[in-house]
């Protein structure tokens, strides 16, 4: 038994910070943030928009195109790392304001990353027969945790949310890897819990997201790829089955180095940061729904997706749409 995606949806909050309105707050500029990242603008949490707000409106678009009643959910997963309280967990509050009365629900943390270890659990819950439908969303607000007085850093992030339903299915396929390199957590770090909203000032240091950036981008790389041949290799498939490529959406050139790396076209890793910039949990499904509205899916497509992030946590999951 698998859990076969049946449903997605996303948020996008609607104010949006264009490469121009971070060039009035630090040293940087349009052509430099664009040939250097692929990103144009980023989405931002605007008056009553929260993390689990943000949340709340995928999981319900979701579960409007799966069809499924609020009732019949099993289970929320939620991946996050900036939800805005720290109980309950943005899953208990997605899970209230969608009235899916009989999920279980919890939240949890692995950066960038963090949507694929959730589908992974999920996926886990479903495969040992414990549940039959289950909401897995990514969600962040990052404005939060950006220091937007540094010019390394704000230029990279945004903030949204996705989700996918999962049904019990015995026709389908999913298949992971998955990795944690905890000795090397310290190129991506954030060390406490900003309470404040984004543009209140002043902060405390350590609320701002620090990170070694031209590590992160070795390391993605390199362990991209390696996650995904270890993947197809484990189901003795090649890369020329794979319709799709849905990586995290940190950095076009990533996304283009991988390609290359794996010997394949770029055409076949879409990319959305142009529009969100890197929303780290969010990124996956939101991309995901992009393309689920586009009918670029077509049933039976062998889809790989991958990523990578703060921890240092990376991996690569097979599904078949
Ligand atoms: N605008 C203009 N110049 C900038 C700048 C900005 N926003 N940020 C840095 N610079 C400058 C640097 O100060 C440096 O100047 P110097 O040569 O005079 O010292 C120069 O540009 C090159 O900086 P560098 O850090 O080497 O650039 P880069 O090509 O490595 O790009 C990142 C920087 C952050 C875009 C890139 O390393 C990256 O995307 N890394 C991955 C980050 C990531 O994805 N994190 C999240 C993972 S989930």
């Amino acid at each position: 038994m698998i859990g076969k995606i049946c449903g997605t949806g996303s948020y996008i909050p609607s104010l949006v910070w264009d490469n121009e309105k971070l060039a009035q707050l630090v040293e940087t500029d349009d052509e430099w943030i664009r040939e250097r990242t692929g990103i144009a603008r980023r989405h931002l949490i605007d008056g009553e928009e929260t993390t689990s707000y943000m949340a709340a409106q995928a999981a319900g678009e979701a579960l409007k195109d799966a069809g499924v009643r609020p009732e019949e959910v099993d289970l929320i997963v939620v991946a996050t790392m900036s939800s805005q309280n720290i109980m309950p967990c943005t899953a208990c509050e997605v899970q209230k304001v969608i009235g899916a009365v009989n999920a279980a629900c919890f939240d949890l943390n692995a950066a960038c990353t963090g949507f694929l270890f959730a589908l992974n659990t999920a996926q886990a819950y479903i495969g040992q027969g414990i549940y039959k439908t289950a909401i897995v969303i990514g969600t962040e607000s990052l404005s939060n945790m950006v220091n937007w007085d540094d010019r390394s850093t704000c230029i990279l992030f945004g903030d949204g949310a996705g989700a996918v339903v999962l049904k019990a299915s015995e026709d389908g396929k999913y298949s992971q890897v998955t990795y944690s390199d905890g000795s090397r957590g310290d190129v991506l770090t954030c060390s406490s819990r900003n309470q404040k909203k984004f543009e209140d000032e002043p902060r405390d240091e350590s609320t701002y997201m620090q990170m070694d950036g031209g590590e992160v981008f070795k390391f993605a790389v390199s362990k991209v790829p390696e996650a995904v041949r270890e993947l197809l290799d484990k189901e003795q498939m090649t890369t020329e089955e794979v319709s799709y490529y849905i990586l995290h959406q940190a950095n076009v050139r990533i996304v283009r180095s991988v390609a290359k790396r794996l010997g394949e076209k770029a055409e076949k890793f879409p990319t959305n940061m142009e529009e969100y910039g890197n929303t780290s949990s969010a990124s996956i499904p939101i991309l995901l729904d992009e393309l689920n509205k586009k009918k670029t899916f077509q049933n039976g497509d062998f889809i790989v997706l991958s990523g990578f992030g703060g921890g240092l946590t990376y991996g690569a999951s097979l599904i078949r749409w």
